[in-house]
């Protein structure tokens, strides 16, 4: 059976002070559910949030990271920089990253290869705009950022990545997709992935579905055979709503 994961990604959100008393509430709450967990803190909390979390098995990640070894690139963070304060693992491709900050599939593709190269995991997102969904694009939009941004990449580097569909209309919205639209694009997802790569690797890779994931539709999103977990942005920053879809599996 596949991995299932949920990830808490809290964005620009969060001070250090927030992000500890954040965590004091996450270690109050029993996880009942069999799924794997992850937050991610801004960058300047990763080292505290790392020590607070180290004894639990909610693991701390970042948001993203550059694809440089070191540098001159003012106001990045490399992958050892991340792995030196216990960041094993790392977000790449989130659609805030891809519209606001131009974050292309050619750059993307370079982040990952950076990112494997550290031996790190990656929750690779993507996900198409309203428009694509509404000009009936969306599976050949999907399928060309996976296509650019991991397909040069050799069947075991699957081992260390999850995938997660957000579609760009629903995160952060109050909009999600529905249940059979997330479950068509994840087989969807999948088949892309199986004639690239064959059935045994599409079949193992966890596709996450993030977009407006509440307490109150994971359970039904969940249920979805090609639904593997969730990427969590809003809900993520309450304790208790966070451990609620944790929980829903
Ligand atoms: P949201 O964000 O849950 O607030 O829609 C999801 C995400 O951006 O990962």
């Amino acid at each position: 059976m596949r991995q299932q994961i949920v990830v808490g990604n809290w964005k620009m959100n969060n001070d250090l002070a927030q992000t500890e008393s954040l965590i004091t509430e996450l270690k109050k709450i029993e996880k009942t559910s069999n799924a794997e967990v992850m937050v991610a803190p801004t960058f300047t909390n990763l080292f505290k949030a790392f020590n607070a979390l180290k004894e639990t098995t909610i693991e701390v990640i970042a948001q993203n990271m550059h694809f440089a070894e070191n540098g001159a690139y003012t106001g990045e963070i490399s992958a050892s920089m991340l792995k030196s304060v216990g960041v094993k693992t790392v977000i790449l491709g989130h659609s805030e990253r891809r519209a606001y900050f131009n974050e292309t599939d050619a750059m993307l593709a370079k982040k990952v290869d950076a990112a494997l190269a550290h031996n790190m995991r990656i929750i690779f997102c993507f996900g198409e705009e309203l428009a694509d969904r509404k000009s009936g694009k969306h599976e050949h939009v999907v399928e060309s950022q996976i296509e650019k941004a991991l397909f040069h990449l050799k069947p075991d580097a699957f081992k260390q990545i999850v995938l997660a569909y957000e579609p760009v209309w629903a995160i952060g919205t109050g909009e999600t997709a529905s249940p059979e639209q997330a479950q068509d694009m994840h087989a969807f997802i999948r088949k892309t992935l199986s004639s690239k790569y064959g059935a045994t690797v599409a079949n193992s890779v966890s596709i996450l579905y993030g977009g407006s994931v509440k307490p109150n539709n994971a359970q039904e999103i969940f249920s979805k055979p090609d639904v593997d977990g969730g990427l969590i942005g809003g809900a993520a920053l309450n304790a208790s709503d966070f451990f609620a879809i944790v929980n829903a599996f």
